[in-house]
């Protein structure tokens, strides 16, 4: 599967809160559609992440996105290919404090904003964006550069009051001329033994317009903990991957159709070159 003639779509994964699993999130979803069949790119614009440092052998050594934007060049030459096939990273590579002190400035900001929306014209399917915590400069700049948005919330009553900001700063983003759509709220450890988790699910279902929040749920495992500590997916640890990869798979499939991930354009395509 692939979809040559048109550029990928960027998706954004966001959250007001920390530690509510945006980065398991990513790296899960990233994987899940490479192993669809779709040529994905994980980019990590989080100054602390850690995504790509096991999935690929020569991360650790490797420059990364912000080395890109100290330099003000095109970061393609610094994504690095991994285990699987179909996925690559861009790690975020080196992230020193005067350039972390500059990314509140309109010169950076600038700079990175465009930075992100060059990502597109690298060859692949989607581009998948792990942002930081809260809505500071980096996320805005992500933000307002991407197709799609992808927000996570732990399913927990507390967690949930984060909520109306992450809306606020679409909305605001969207009236200084955003062009993104949201894909949908995903849910994030929810505890299916635990009626606080269960009913911040429904909760949050009945408050937003239907089909906001998404059908698949993702439920709290330690396979997740033990997979973010190695920096990889869950669907790579070990020879069999425990259940909870399952879930990836099915949101994958659940997103696909709002990331233009589709086969029938596929065959539209093709169609469209035999009447050419
Ligand atoms: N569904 C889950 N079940 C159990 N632990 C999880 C789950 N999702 C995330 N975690 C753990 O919670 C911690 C924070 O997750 P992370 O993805 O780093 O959040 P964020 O990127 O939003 O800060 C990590 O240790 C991660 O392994
Ligand atoms: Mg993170």
């Amino acid at each position: 599967m692939s979809q040559n003639s048109t550029s990928p779509l960027i998706l954004a994964i966001t959250s007001q809160k920390g530690g509510v699993g945006k980065t398991t999130v990513a790296i899960n979803l990233a994987y899940s559609l490479a192993k669809r069949g779709w040529r994905v790119l994980i980019a990590d614009t989080d100054t602390q992440g850690s995504i790509g440092l096991s999935l690929s052998r020569r991360a650790k050594e490797c420059k990364g996105l912000y080395d890109a934007l100290r330099k003000d060049e095109s970061p393609e030459k610094l994504v690095l290919s991994t285990r699987l096939a179909g996925l690559r990273v861009l790690t975020t590579g080196q992230c020193d404090f005067d350039l972390e002190e500059s990314l509140d400035t309109d010169a950076t900001k600038q700079k990175l904003g465009k930075l992100i929306r060059n990502l597109s014209s690298i060859d692949c399917d989607v581009i998948v964006i792990d942002t930081p915590a809260g809505v500071g400069p980096v996320t805005r700049s992500v933000l307002a550069n991407s197709d799609r948005i992808l927000v996570v919330e732990q399913a927990e009553p507390l967690g949930l009051r984060s909520l109306p900001l992450i809306i606020e700063t679409l909305d605001r983003l969207r009236q200084r001329g955003a062009r993104f759509q949201l894909s949908g709220i995903a849910l994030n450890m929810v505890s299916h033994d635990r009626e606080e988790s269960l009913s911040a699910v429904r909760d949050l279902r009945e408050l937003t317009p239907k089909g906001t929040v998404t059908q698949t749920i993702v439920p709290r495992d330690k396979a997740f903990l033990e997979a973010s500590a190695k920096g990889i997916p869950v669907g790579m640890i070990g020879k069999n991957p425990p259940q909870a990869a399952l879930v990836f798979d099915q949101l994958a499939a659940e997103l696909e159709p709002s990331l233009n991930l589709t086969e029938a354009d596929d065959a539209a395509q093709q169609l469209t070159q035999l009447m050419d």
